[in-house]
C-alpha cells in the first residue's frame, strides 16, 4: 500500500525523523483555519501541497507557496480538485515553508533484483532527480545494507558520504538516515523516499517530502489499516477481497473467469486482442478462482463479475488439473443454479471453454445441463472471440 505524503510524514514524526509543522485539510476554508493558526504561532508563509500518490506534483503545480491565511485559501481552491497524471486531489497538506539552503535525495527500498535492501543517496535532490539519474548518475550512490547490521550511526554516516552530502549536513543527514531506517524496517516498509531532504541556512536538516510504500504482506503484524484509503477502494474489489476472490477491476466490457494468475493473464491478452477488431472490447476484470473451482467459488466468482454494469458477456476458461474439468462443469452447473435462487440470474451469456484433465466428461456436463446462457467453445482463442462477439452484439443468452 502506498502513503499519501501526509500518512508518511504522520510515520516519520513518530520516529523522530525532523519534518516541518503541518496539518491535512480537506477543503479551502479548512486550508485557511490552518493557515491562520499558523501564522498566530509567527508561521505565516506555508506551501500548500497536493495530496496525490504519485510523484511530480511540484512540476504539475500542485505545490504551492502561500503567504498567510487568505493567499493559502486561494492556493488550496485552485489545488482541490486539480488532475495530476488522473489522480484528482481531494486533499491539501498545509505545511509550514521552509527556507532552502540546499535540497538532498535519500530512500531506502527493496530491490529484489541484488535480494538486498538498498539506500539510495545524492546530494542533488529536488524535483529534478529523475533527469539527475539519466544525465549524471554517478550522483547518485546506492548503498546495500546488510539486514542484519542495519543502519546504525557509522552506516548512516557512510550512505550520506557516498551521497556527497557536504560536511556541514553531514551529521543531520546521518541522523535522518538513522530515523528512516527504522521506520523502514519497524513499519515494513518496501520503500521510504525524502525528496527533497533540505538544509536550511541555520544548519537544520530536515524531510520536505515524504513516499512510503508498505508491505502488504506484513497487515497482519501491523497497525496499517488506519492508512487504508476507503475513498478510493473499488467496492466490487473490496466485495470480492471479503471473499478471498482473486479480482481486479479493468474497465472492458467482457468478464473473465480462470483457474491460475498464468492463464488467466494471458486470457486477458487474448481477448483483447480478440476484441480489437470488434470496435476495441477489452476485459472487464482479472479474475482467478485458482485451483479448488467448487460451486460456490464459481458461484461467488460470477455473482462479482455479472455486479459489474459494464459486463456484457462472461469468458470462463479452465484448465483443468488437480481440479478437473468436471468438477468446474459441475461447478458451474451449480452456480447458475445458485444465482438463480439467490434472485441474481445470469442475464449475460457465458462462454466456457474446459481443456486439460477430463475435458471430455466437463463438456458433457454442461451439454446434459443444457443452459440456456452456456455456450461452449472447445479453443482458447476461439472462446475469447465469441466473448468478444457477444459483448460486442450486447446479446442476451446464448
Ligand atoms: N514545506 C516546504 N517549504 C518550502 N518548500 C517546499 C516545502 N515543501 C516542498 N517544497 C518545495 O517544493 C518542491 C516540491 O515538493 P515535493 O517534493 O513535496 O513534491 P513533488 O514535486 O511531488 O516531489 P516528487 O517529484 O519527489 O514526487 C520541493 O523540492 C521544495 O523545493
Ligand atoms: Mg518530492
Amino acid at each position: 500500500m502506498d502513503l499519501f505524503e501526509y500518512q508518511a510524514k504522520e510515520l516519520f514524526a513518530l520516529y523522530g525523523v525532523p519534518v516541518p509543522k503541518d496539518k491535512v485539510a480537506d477543503t479551502a476554508d479548512e486550508a485557511r483555519e490552518i493557515a491562520s493558526a499558523f501564522a498566530a504561532e509567527g508561521m505565516s508563509k506555508v506551501v500548500v501541497k497536493a495530496q496525490v500518490k504519485t510523484g511530480g506534483r511540484g512540476k504539475a503545480g500542485g505545490v504551492k507557496l502561500a503567504d498567510g491565511a487568505d493567499d493559502a485559501y486561494a492556493k488550496a481552491r485552485d489545488i482541490i480538485g486539480m488532475d495530476i497524471k488522473g489522480h484528482t486531489v481531494h486533499r491539501v497538506l498545509i505545511a509550514e515553508a521552509t527556507d532552502i539552503k540546499a535540497e538532498y535525495y535519500l530512500s531506502y527500498l527493496l530491490d529484489r533484483a541484488s535480494r538486498t535492501f538498498l539506500a539510495i543517496c545524492s546530494v542533488e535532490g529536488g524535483v529534478e532527480i529523475e533527469e539527475v539519474a539519466h544525465t549524471n548518475p554517478e550522483a547518485i550512490a546506492r548503498v546495500p545494507i546488510d539486514p542484519l547490521a542495519g543502519v546504525d550511526h557509522a552506516k548512516a554516516l557512510e550512505i550520506v558520504r557516498a551521497g556527497r552530502i557536504p560536511p556541514e549536513a553531514e551529521e543531520g543527514a546521518a541522523l535522518l538516515a538513522e530515523r528512516l531506517w527504522a521506520v523502514f524496517t519497524d513499519e515494513d516498509a518496501t520503500l521510504t523516499e525524502v525528496n527533497p531532504v533540505v538544509l536550511t541556512p541555520d544548519g537544520k536538516v530536515l524531510a520536505l517530502d515524504g513516499k512510503v510504500t508498505l508491505d502488504d504482506n506484513a497487515a497482519f503484524r501491523q497497525d496499517h489499516e488506519r492508512f487504508a484509503d476507503i475513498a478510493a477502494a473499488d467496492p466490487l474489489e473490496a466485495r470480492a477481497k471479503e471473499k478471498h476472490l482473486n479480482y481486479v477491476k479493468l474497465d472492458g466490457e467482457v468478464g473473465i473467469i480462470g483457474n491460475g494468475a498464468g492463464l488467466v493473464m494471458s486470457t486477458l491478452d487474448v481477448v483483447a486482442y480478440a476484441g480489437e477488431d470488434l470496435g476495441g472490447k477489452k476485459p472487464a476484470n482479472f479474475l482467478d478462482i485458482g485451483g479448488g473451482a467448487s460451486a460456490e467459488v464459481m458461484a461467488n466468482g460470477l455473482e462479482i463479475v455479472l455486479s459489474d454494469p459494464a459486463v456484457k458477456s462472461v469468458f470462463v476458461n479452465v484448465f483443468g488439473g488437480i481440479t478437473a474439468c468436471d468438477a468446474v462443469a459441475n461447478g458451474i452447473v451449480s452456480a447458475v443454479g445458485l444465482l438463480g435462487e439467490q434472485g441474481k440470474p445470469v442475464d449475460r451469456p457465458i462462454v466456457v471453454r474446459l481443456d486439460g484433465n477430463k475435458a471430455t466428461e466437463g463438456r458433457q456436463i454442461l451439454r446434459d445441463a443444457a443452459l440456456p446462457v452456456v455456450e461452449q467453445v472447445d479453443t482458447m482463442d476461439g472462446a475469447a472471440r465469441r466473448a468478444a462477439e457477444l459483448a460486442a452484439s450486447g446479446a442476451k443468452g446464448a
